[in-house]
């Protein structure tokens, strides 16, 4: 029988966070998920519904970084095969027009998209060091592409992305990771209906589904770690 794989969703309580909570339960995995505070009795009720352990449901806010070190208390499994860093911040709000640009911003959207899924990778290396295979997808988007880029929308998202990429590019042929064999992968999950892009684009059940096959693909080697794939053409997309 094979092993029942441990895998940990950020942003579970809506989009595409959601979706692959209920695409990895119906594989059969164990899945714990984190969401805000505020969210937790109706995300805990969501994964019953889905038939996953609601004591799996932690509360995380992405700019806490007391609550980002205290998953390591209260985390439920003893090991952690997969960590989708999927919650993330978008940049549609006035503050983040050129004109009307300021510090707190651009500091929450990085704090977000770039520290939090870091940080909450480095609290969670040693469920992920006892792990056989162990893998970090970090959900990032196309819009970090700098020479794919051809739009002057979403400076900070775009920014905040592409410095995601390059972190995760340098700690991949760091000696931490090489010596415990932990992949890294930068998924773009397609443009997806959710809240993010203004309900455009694909289903969020057919964006867990490509998610979920890219993450095979890394486990299985077929693609390296560090690789920015494109789960809708599983195709790797130029930095
Ligand atoms: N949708 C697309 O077309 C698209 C394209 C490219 C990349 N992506 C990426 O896909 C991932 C999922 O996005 P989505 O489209 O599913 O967006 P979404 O529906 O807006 O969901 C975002 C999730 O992130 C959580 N989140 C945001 N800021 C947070 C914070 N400070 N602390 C804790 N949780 C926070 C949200 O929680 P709350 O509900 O509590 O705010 C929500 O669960 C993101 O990494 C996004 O960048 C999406």
């Amino acid at each position: 029988m094979s092993r029942k794989l441990t895998v940990l969703i950020t942003g579970a309580n809506r989009g595409i966070g959601l979706a692959l909570t209920k695409h990895y339960i119906s594989l059969g995995c164990e899945v714990i998920c984190t969401c805000r505070d505020e969210q937790l009795t109706s995300m805990r009720e969501q994964m019953l519904s889905f038939g996953g352990n609601p004591e799996n449901v932690i509360a995380l806010t992405l700019n806490d970084s007391r609550q980002i070190e205290r998953i390591a208390e209260v985390f439920p499994a003893k090991s952690l095969d997969i960590l989708v860093n999927n919650a993330a911040l978008g940049d549609a709000s006035e503050g983040a027009k050129f004109d009307k640009m300021n510090m707190n911003e651009w500091s929450d959207v990085f704090q977000a998209n770039t520290i939090a899924p870091v940080l909450l990778s480095k609290t969670l290396f040693p469920f992920l060091e006892a792990s056989p295979n162990p893998l970090i997808v970090m959900i990032t988007s196309h819009l970090a592409s700098i020479e794919l880029n051809d739009s002057p929308d979403s400076v900070l998202y775009g920014a905040s992305k592409a410095a995601l990429n390059s972190v995760v590019r340098r700690l991949a042929i760091s000696p931490e990771f090489i010596d415990r064999k932990i992949t890294l992968g930068l998924v773009h999950p397609g443009s997806v209906k959710t809240r993010l892009s203004g309900f455009q684009g694909i289903s969020t059940e057919t964006s867990a589904q490509n998610i979920a096959a890219v993450a095979e693909k890394f486990k299985s080697g077929e693609f390296s770690s560090a690789s920015f794939i494109d789960s809708e053409t599983q195709t790797v997309i130029p930095w």
